[in-house]
């Protein structure tokens, strides 16, 4: 099929010449962002592939339905930056990659824990500096503590089985109890009764409208003194706000973020040369217990092998059968 691929990287170029050997789809690759400035690029191609930081709102979705566009194919397994609804309207068929490395994500949000935990973003500095005190640098054991993980799908599985190998209680909260989790021997309990027991809270659900801003103000005063908060999964479920006013009063002891809530205007580009005008984002960067990774949760060779060879078999099957078990439909926003 014909595929324009938006907001391309060398890195994933690579990978998608490397599963595209045998030339069965006729793939352009374009550098920028799909947006309304940028849509009528895509005229003439049935199908278009694109990123978590693209935007599918409504407008941008009818330019390229009226251009001819059939299928949109995303190659991130969140889908919230699109307007699902219209799509389906327009006839546009949406698909994505429902699970390319669980593995990848869920080791990414224990190296922010591992990091934040023993300061080892601190420590790596100090010691190229000449610095070898240890001020400052004190961590705690996980073992023994207790882990809430918010939403035990995939991601939430693979983290609860690698917390407890290292000795910790696990509890969650998801209102879709999964058996192989209680299996592993972690307990489920209320949102508030997680937010009171865990030493270390993290976010492993979607964003949908009833988890945007599931940590606010009021949740994090629920939460126990000194907690770490991790959120590898998207930035809207956090309130940025209130989880400044949380560190600033030293209730939150550790933030990790891998998303954050206004990230499009930010992530995978080079900003080094500009000034941020962001000034959540930046004063987020002054704490000493605050570790924040790009979206890089995903970054690994296994997760971008499997996102390539299943987003260009999801554009094959919908090719040859107008459908794709990978489909997208609203009431999975539900
Ligand atoms: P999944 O669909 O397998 O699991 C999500 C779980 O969250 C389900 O068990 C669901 O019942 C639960 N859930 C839904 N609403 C909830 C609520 N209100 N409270 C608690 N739990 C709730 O999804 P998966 O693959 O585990 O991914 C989770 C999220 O991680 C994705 O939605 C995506 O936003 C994020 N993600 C982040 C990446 C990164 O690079 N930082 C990469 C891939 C995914």
């Amino acid at each position: 099929m014909k595929m324009a691929i938006f907001n391309t990287k060398s890195y994933e170029r690579d990978f998608f010449v490397r599963h595209n050997q045998s030339g069965q789809h006729e793939l352009d690759f374009l550098e920028p962002h799909l947006d309304s400035q940028t849509a009528a690029l895509a005229a003439g191609y049935p199908a278009v592939c694109v990123f978590v930081n693209d935007d599918l709102s409504a407008p941008v979705l009818n330019q390229l339905a009226a251009n001819g566009t059939q299928l949109i194919a995303l190659r991130s397994a969140g889908f919230n930056h699109v307007d699902l609804p219209e799509a389906q309207r327009l006839g546009l068929t949406v698909v994505r990659v429902p699970a390319y490395s669980p593995h990848a994500v869920a080791e990414h949000t224990v190296a922010l824990m591992l990091s934040l935990n023993r300061r080892i973003h601190r420590a790596y500095n100090r010691v190229r500096e000449g610095n070898f005190t240890l001020n400052g640098l004190m961590g705690f054991d996980l073992y023994g503590r207790t882990a809430g993980i918010i939403g035990t799908g995939r991601i939430g599985r693979v983290l609860a089985q690698i917390l407890i190998g290292f000795g910790m209680r696990v509890i969650a909260h998801d209102p879709i109890e999964n058996d192989r989790c209680k299996a592993l021997g972690l307990h489920y309990v209320s949102l508030d009764a997680l937010f009171e027991q865990a030493d270390v809270v993290s976010l492993n659900c979607p964003l949908t409208p009833d988890t945007h801003h599931l940590i606010n103000h009021a949740s994090i005063a629920r939460m126990k003194p000194g907690v770490m908060l991790i959120n590898t999964s998207r930035g809207a479920i956090v309130d940025s706000r209130a989880v400044l006013d949380g560190l600033k009063t030293r209730k939150i002891g550790h933030l990790g973020l891998d998303v954050y809530e206004e990230e499009a205007d930010l992530f995978f580009e080079d900003l080094s040369n500009q000034v941020i005008q962001d000034d959540v984002f930046m004063r987020l960067l002054t704490f000493p217990n605050v570790l924040i990774t790009a979206h890089q949760a995903f970054f690994t060779e296994d997760a971008l092998n499997n996102i390539v060879s299943i987003t260009l078999n999801n554009v094959r099957t919908f090719e040859l059968t107008g459908r794709c078990d990978n489909e997208v439909s609203s009431d999975l926003m539900a």
